[in-house]
């Protein structure tokens, strides 16, 4: 019996609330708070359940502070933006409220992102007695807790890791993104960058690709990009020589976003219009559909999963483990498309490891720290099974 407090009344919002007001014997009582008061009503409309709505502007500390202090929460899941990452650990720390999220910091005037600025809260979590749990989602969160399990059950060492995101659905619109629109472009147009043997590599951005047969979904060319988890696994899988993320794209994405690029739509510098001050990509965010609203006509899959290979007994090992989510499925369940689903359905699962003693610390940590074993168990229960294949 807890309460929580999830931030952000986005896509993943909204799942992460209908999950946790599926299991009331955990999430006894639930607050959703955003910066648009309506987005939760909306949601809280659709749940089969009663919860509380609430009001926050999570860039501000002293704002976050009162509303935790007021709703008293066991835990705060943060599924806003990765704005907002620092304030709201601020706010937790000052509060003493354990910590949830799904993505790591990034500063809003630099499209840079790494989880330095977050594991600096270290000797301060741990000196507070609380919990902070990074990148609970799909990717970062289910792919880090894979190539746990994978270390855990299968391999003696590994060497090499790729994993690979694939969006096999169609949304309907000749231009949208799945996850929230700012974060989704900086990520896809930044440069792309691999661990290999103790370095960082980088490329230029969607410069390399190659053709992958995903299962239930066929032959789809995936891009190599930088993806968070890259840096937390290359630190705690030990003796790992390589580690790649790579995600497809349709050419219908890439053209459009070349297009965007090429004009300065996607500048995140402010410039000047008509005596006003505009940032080109938050314009662009306001005239794109939300990833929210995507759900209704999304058709077809995701898989997303890690191919692994190193040593077990003696012998080498390749290893693969994903799976497939059906967007029509996840808009029936919860109203949402499946990056949406997988995303907030991994966050309500870490929420339930933390809130049930399954996973307890005192410090920060990221997933794949932690047993994999009662997280994989729970992940086919609550909507997202797995799949594994040994393939030598
Ligand atoms: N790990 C993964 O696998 C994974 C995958 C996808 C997404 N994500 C992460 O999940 C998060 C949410 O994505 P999404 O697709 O749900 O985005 P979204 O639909 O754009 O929703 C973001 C929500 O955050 C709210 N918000 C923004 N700034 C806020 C502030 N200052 N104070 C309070 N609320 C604020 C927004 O409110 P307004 O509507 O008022 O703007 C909106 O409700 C992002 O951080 C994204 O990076 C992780």
């Amino acid at each position: 019996m807890s309460k929580v407090l999830i931030i952000g009344a986005g896509g993943v919002g909204g799942v992460v609330a209908h999950k946790c007001a599926q299991v009331p014997e955990v999430f006894s009582e639930i607050v959703l708070a955003s910066r648009t008061l309506e987005k939760c009503e909306r949601i809280r409309d659709q749940l089969p359940r009663p919860i509380t709505v609430a009001q926050v502007d999570a860039d501000h500390t002293p704002e976050l502070v009162q509303l935790i202090r007021r709703v008293s929460p066991d835990l705060v899941i943060h599924v806003a933006l990765p704005y907002q990452d620092l304030t709201i650990m601020d706010a937790c720390l000052e509060t003493g409220v354990d910590y949830l999220d799904t993505a790591n910091y990034e500063p809003p005037d630099e499209a840079r992102f790494c989880y330095k600025w977050q594991w600096d809260y270290q000797d301060r979590f741990r000196e507070r007695g609380i919990m902070a749990l990074l990148g609970c989602g799909f990717d970062p969160g289910v792919t880090n807790i894979f190539c746990a399990h994978a270390l855990k059950h299968h391999f003696d060492t590994i060497h090499a890791i790729d994993i690979m995101d694939c969006n096999a659905g169609d949304h309907g619109h000749p231009f949208a993104t799945n996850f929230n629109p700012e974060i989704n472009i900086r990520e896809v147009t930044a440069r792309g960058k691999y661990f290999e043997d103790g370095r960082w590599i980088e490329t230029e951005p969607l410069s390399v690709r190659q053709t992958f047969d995903f299962p239930e979904i066929g032959p789809r060319e995936m891009y190599l990009m930088y993806h968070e988890e890259l840096e937390s696994l290359a630190r705690n899988i030990p003796g790992v020589k390589r580690i790649r993320f790579w995600m497809t794209f349709s050419q219908e994405y890439l053209t459009h976003l070349r297009v965007l690029q090429n004009v300065g739509m996607t500048r995140i510098d402010p410039v000047q219009f008509e005596g006003c001050e505009i940032v080109p990509l938050q314009f662009l965010k306001a005239l794109l559909p939300e990833p929210s609203s995507l759900g209704a006509n999304y058709r077809g899959k995701t898989n997303i999963g890690c191919m692994i290979e190193g040593i077990k007994d003696d012998k080498p090992r390749s290893y693969y483990i994903y799976n497939v989510c059906d967007h029509a499925d996840c808009y029936r369940e919860v109203k949402a498309q499946a990056v949406s689903y997988t995303t907030g359905v991994p966050a309500m699962i870490g929420a339930m490891m933390m809130l049930t003693g399954r996973w307890r610390g005192q410090g920060v940590f990221n997933v794949e720290e932690l047993d994999p074993d009662p997280f994989m168990e729970k992940l086919g229960q609550y909507g997202l099974p797995w799949t594994e294949r040994f393939l030598t």
